[in-house]
């Protein structure tokens, strides 16, 4: 059974299990702030469900993936993940980014 470390929590779950599934399964959430209840439920359109996949194998981008990842505010160089798309076949390191789309939001100078 892989194990994915999400933000540093410790997830088992059954191989071919979409990512998504397994971290709400064990109390996670990939999405964050109100995407939590906003967001497509899985079906690869809202883009909110994308994280940062650290190290672990994946399957390459499926099309749809592959097309809401090349829209903003995500961008394909980012190379972020759909968890609602990706299975989990092996261990993962997973962290997820603090936008409301996962994206990467630059630092003010306030938070240092
Ligand atoms: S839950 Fe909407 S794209 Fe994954």
């Amino acid at each position: 059974m892989p194990i994915i470390d999400y933000n540093g929590q410790l997830i088992q779950c059954d191989a071919g299990m979409r990512l998504r599934d397994a971290l709400l399964m064990n109390g996670e959430s990939p999405h964050n702030g109100s995407a939590q209840w906003l967001n497509c439920k899985g079906l690869g359109t809202c883009g909110t469900c994308a994280v940062d996949i650290i190290s672990g194998d994946v399957a390459p981008k499926n099309a749809r993936e592959t097309w809401r990842l090349d829209f903003p505010p995500h961008r394909a160089e980012q190379n972020l993940r759909l968890a609602c798309q990706v299975r989990v076949t092996s261990d993962l390191v997973v962290r997820k980014h603090p936008g409301f789309w996962g994206q990467h939001v630059p630092k003010t100078s306030a938070e240092g």
